[in-house]
């Protein structure tokens, strides 16, 4: 079991750098700030969470530049370790992002991520998850097959920068006993791996 405790909770502005940073060492070609801040205040269909350790040391407020010549200079916390974000279009729930800063990966946390955005799936009353990944993504594949997402065909070079294909995932019928039972497994397993709460 790992020492920290990590809240999943709504992605706020004032969170956006943290979010960057993470994004920054995860895609090559990261969304502009203003692509989320639009996200987050005007598009009532996307949901963007965090999950953020509660730890102390993260909490303290983080030297903007070590040599800078604004010595006070400061930005806020460093403790967001991941973010993901999900649009509800009736009944579908379309997963726009996710990721976790690579010093958290493996601990289980892209699991909390995908769950809780299948909870908020199931509210607004959608029916499936769907998602685009890379073909050459298999770890993040991997994930998305543990939760019963199977493949639903290709995007033929989707992806801007290189032109890699996109291979289109989706999950089993949310309201399913199959899916139940592999939400509330997942659950079970996390809560042996890591100590999480959320402020959904
Ligand atoms: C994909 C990603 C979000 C997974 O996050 P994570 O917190 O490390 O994932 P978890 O610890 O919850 O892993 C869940 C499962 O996914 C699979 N998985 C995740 N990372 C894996 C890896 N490196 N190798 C093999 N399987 C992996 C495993 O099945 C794992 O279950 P297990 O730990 O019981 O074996 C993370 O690797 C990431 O941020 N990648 C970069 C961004 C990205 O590619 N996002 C997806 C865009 S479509």
């Amino acid at each position: 079991m790992v020492e920290e405790e990590f809240v999943v909770e709504p992605m706020r502005v004032e969170q956006l750098d943290q979010v960057r940073r993470i994004e920054r060492a995860c895609f090559p070609t990261p969304w502009p700030r203003n692509a989320y801040r639009r996200e987050i205040e005007k598009n009532e269909r996307a949901h963007y969470l965090v999950v953020r350790t509660t730890s102390e040391s993260a909490q303290e407020p983080q030297r903007q530049f070590p040599l800078s010549i604004f010595p006070f200079g400061r930005s806020g916390p460093r403790d967001v370790v991941g973010y993901c974000g999900v649009w509800v279009m009736l009944d579908e729930a379309h997963i726009t992002t996710i990721a976790v800063d690579p010093d958290y990966r493996r601990l289980g946390l892209g699991q909390l991520l995908i769950i809780q955005m299948a909870r908020i799936a199931l509210q607004a009353r959608a029916t499936r998850m769907t998602l685009e990944v890379r073909m050459s993504n298999e770890h993040a594949q991997a994930l998305y097959r543990k939760y019963g997402f199977s493949d639903g065909g290709v995007r033929p070079r989707y992806y801007s920068d290189d032109f890699e294909d996109a291979l289109i995932m989706r999950s089993e019928e949310l309201k399913s006993p199959g899916f139940a039972e592999r939400m509330d497994a997942g659950e079970e397993e996390l809560r042996r791996r890591v100590r999480w709460t959320t402020r959904l």
